[in-house]
């Protein structure tokens, strides 16, 4: 698929087609390309926990308040912030870091699954104590984004954006917006 029909293909799955595995491959290429996204000083302050039992996505479930629909996905895949792979050169800024290749890794999955046909939601609505416990994160790490991933069982149409002119400014934050000068 080109770029940028990739981009435009991706949307929030919030059903998957029953008994539709990943297929192996498909789902080395998009972790092969999680692990190619930049991160702070190529440190990777992050691990993914890829996650297939029922009972435990049950429980992934139950931690994002309930958002049963992850279940019907064949496959979750958690990205947690390693704080302390990052804090090891970049002090303060090291939670930052950590959270921001997390979720640079996540981005890129969502795209490498589009790219590949697959469906995708980021969850990011979760308890952290319960998600921590269900994923079995350790202190010092935080469960940043929870990737649910399948072959679509339905095709949503785009959500709409904000106006340019809003989003992006000239200058300074509350510059002139895009478009205006
Ligand atoms: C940080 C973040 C948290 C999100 N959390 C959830 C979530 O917990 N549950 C959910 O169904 N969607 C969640 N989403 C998906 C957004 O609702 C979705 O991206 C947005 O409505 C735009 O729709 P689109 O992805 O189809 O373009 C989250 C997205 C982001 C980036």
């Amino acid at each position: 698929m080109e770029f940028f029909e990739t981009l435009d293909a991706r949307h929030s799955i919030r059903k998957y087609v029953e008994g539709a595995p990943v297929d192996a491959d498909a789902l080395s290429k998009i972790l092969e390309y999680c692990n190619a996204a930049p991160s702070a000083g190529n440190l990777q302050g992050y691990r993914v926990v890829v996650v297939r039992d029922a009972e435990q996505k049950a429980a992934v479930a139950e931690a994002a308040f309930g958002q049963t629909f992850v279940t019907s996905a064949p496959v979750l895949l958690a990205f947690v912030a390693d704080f302390a792979t990052s804090a090891a050169r970049y002090g303060d800024r090291a939670q930052l870091y950590a959270i921001q290749d997390a979720s640079i890794a996540a981005t890129t999955a969502c795209y490498a699954a589009a790219a590949l046909g697959l469906g995708t939601c980021w969850i990011g609505a979760f308890d952290d104590g319960q998600m921590a416990k269900a994923l079995g994160v350790p202190d010092g790490s935080r469960p940043v984004a929870v990737i649910a991933l399948g072959k679509p069982a339905h095709t949503p149409s785009s959500r709409s954006r904000r106006p340019l002119a809003d989003l992006v400014r000239e200058g300074t934050y509350d510059g002139p917006g895009y478009g205006a000068v």
